[in-house]
């Protein structure tokens, strides 16, 4: 089991035993002059080589320089030995001994010169190689616990400790927890992301909300890494749509009311050149509008030459808005000049970080009843006082069915052959008395309808009599159901 490992450097060699003697040539008879011989001892790792000198007989001569033997601890002479020394018969503690380091080597030199006076007999010692006890007296390598066995030693830690490079405990530290978009992350338990403190992740609620069910505790792990029953995949956070501040009984914006704070916070305000429109939030990085917006003489529109605000209902307080930049800009292929399929999409640069001000309307479900609905538009288009609102005003109006909003443009249509027809991607809203509608500067905004408790863009703010809110004459609204594998397609291949 112990082996002595070859000396490079001097010959002979007497290390393939783990103990056994050593003498000078011819002992116990006399040494020969003019002799010398060289012997390397080592010991393997956690194993230290021992030499004990039993008998000693060498001409004496000062600092030993005629006869020798000279004992090595690794580079250093230890001892150079001559004269007459007897060890026989006396406690061990007595006995010169020389030990070698832990895995170290002993190299013992033996000579004698050509002068001759007397007779003497050499030297004869005995070697060993023991076990290191590293753990005991002040080499200890561990900075905690240590343990000794044959041939090495061990460390180990105290709970909530690390071994690291093998001797030295380092308490358990987790990193400082990543942090969660569109959430937050808290302590529960401990503080300085240390073995066993407990973090928590949440999602910003009311504006987001987690998907996932394993949402709970994360532990700092003996890993050094924090895991919530054994998985360490972070929770994510999914906007809300369809929510606003108020609860709320609700009023195009001809005969509206002036929206309260958070009260529409989908709406976006639309800068085309010189004129305004409307527009909504349907996700972090979508607004929706009327394709007509994103038009000018049949032309599509550059994106620099709209700007988008959104996070506030008073336009005064325009540079407190929220610049929402655009990436780009998709009008319906369809879309014809007389209004049908009146849908685009603006992407934006980044996405938006919802809040009381600012959050997205859902998207309506795809069947629809063909019911009476009713909806609340919100816009900054002309007012009954025909001038544009800087204030945000809403209305809350009724859908009419088909026919009858068919009907109601039929004089319309005979005078005027260009007069759009009320296709089946239309609806029409207003109240038949008139005095509510949505007007010239509306377009583009949402009509939206509570559908099991959250708000849905059903409509789309598309076109109307110049007089609006006029009575028998309804609102019309691009109807946005009828899109929502063409919103989908566009999303996705443009993320
Ligand atoms: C023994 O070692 C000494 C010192 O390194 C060296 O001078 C000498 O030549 C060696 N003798 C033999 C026989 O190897
Ligand atoms: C060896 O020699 C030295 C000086 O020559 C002397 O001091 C010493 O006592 C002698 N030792 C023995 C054991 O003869
Ligand atoms: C020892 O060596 C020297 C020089 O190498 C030589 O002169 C002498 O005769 C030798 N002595 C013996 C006893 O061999
Ligand atoms: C720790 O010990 C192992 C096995 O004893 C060894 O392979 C490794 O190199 C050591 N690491 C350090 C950093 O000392
Ligand atoms: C998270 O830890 C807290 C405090 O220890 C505890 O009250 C709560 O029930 C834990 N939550 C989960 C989901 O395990
Ligand atoms: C839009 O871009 C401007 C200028 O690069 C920047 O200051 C502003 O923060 C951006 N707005 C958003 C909502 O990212
Ligand atoms: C546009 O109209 C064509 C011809 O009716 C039709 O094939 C195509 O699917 C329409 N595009 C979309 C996106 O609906
Ligand atoms: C589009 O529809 C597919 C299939 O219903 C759905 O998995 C995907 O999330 C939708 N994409 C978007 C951007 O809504």
């Amino acid at each position: 089991m112990m082996i002595f490992s070859v000396g490079v450097l001097l010959l002979p060699l007497v290390c393939s035993q783990p103990q056994g003697w050593l003498s000078s040539p011819d002992h116990p008879l006399a040494y020969p002059s003019n002799s010398s011989k060289n012997w390397t001892l080592c010991a393997s790792p956690g194993f230290a080589v021992s030499l004990t000198l039993i008998h000693l007989d060498l001409e004496n001569s000062t600092d030993c320089k005629h006869d020798a033997l000279k004992i090595f601890i690794g580079n250093n002479l230890k001892k150079s030995l001559c004269g007459k020394m007897s060890f026989m018969g006396m406690p061990s503690s007595n006995n010169l001994q020389f030990h070698s380091a832990s895995g170290g080597c002993l190299y013992i030199y033996f000579y004698s010169d050509d002068s001759h006076p007397q007779v003497h007999t050499g030297f004869n010692a005995f070697y060993q190689t023991q076990d290191v006890d590293e753990c005991t007296g002040q080499s200890n390598p561990c900075s905690h616990f240590c343990y000794n066995f044959i041939g090495g030693f061990r460390c180990s830690c105290p709970h909530g400790y690390l071994l690291s490079h093998n001797v030295t405990c380092e308490a358990i530290k987790c990193a400082k927890p990543k942090p969660l978009q569109n959430g937050h992350v808290k302590f529960v338990k401990g503080s300085k992301n240390e073995y066993l403190s407990v973090i928590k992740y949440d999602c910003n609620e009311p504006y987001y909300i987690a998907k996932e069910k394993h949402y709970g505790n994360y532990t700092c792990s003996a890993a050094q890494i924090w895991k919530e029953n054994g998985n360490n995949i972070l929770p994510s956070c999914h906007y809300v749509c369809g929510q606003h501040k108020l609860k709320s009984q609700f009023g195009r914006i001809f005969g509206g009311k002036p929206a309260p704070p958070g009260s529409f916070p989908w709406q976006v305000y639309l800068q085309i050149s010189s004129s305004r429109g409307g527009a909504f939030i349907i996700g972090e990085k979508w607004l929706m509008t009327a394709a007509h917006n994103l038009v000018q003489d049949t032309t599509p529109i550059r994106k620099e030459q709209i700007q988008a605000y959104a996070g506030h209902n008073d336009l005064n307080e325009m540079e407190k808005f929220i610049t929402l930049n655009i990436s780009s800009i998709h009008i319906h292929e369809n879309y014809t000049a007389d209004y049908d399929n009146d849908i685009g999409l603006i992407k934006l640069k980044s996405p938006i970080t919802f809040s009381e001000n600012i959050r997205p309307l859902c998207l309506p479900p795809k069947i629809t009843d063909g019911k009476t609905k009713r909806g609340l538009v919100s816009g900054y288009g002309i007012t009954e006082k025909f001038s544009t609102a800087d204030k945000l005003m809403y209305v809350d109006i009724n859908t009419v069915d088909q026919h009858t909003c068919r009907t109601s443009f039929e004089k319309e249509r005979k005078e005027d052959d260009s007069f759009p027809s009320v296709t089946d991607n239309m609806f029409c809203a207003g109240v038949s008395g008139g005095g509510k509608d949505s007007c010239s500067g509306d377009s583009g905004s949402a009509f939206v309808v509570q559908e099991k408790g959250v708000y849905c863009a059903v409509g789309i703010v598309s076109w109307g009599l110049r007089t609006c809110g006029t009575a028998g004459k309804y609102g019309v609204y691009t109807q946005v159901s009828q899109y929502l594998d063409w919103i989908n397609k566009t999303m996705s291949e443009n993320q």
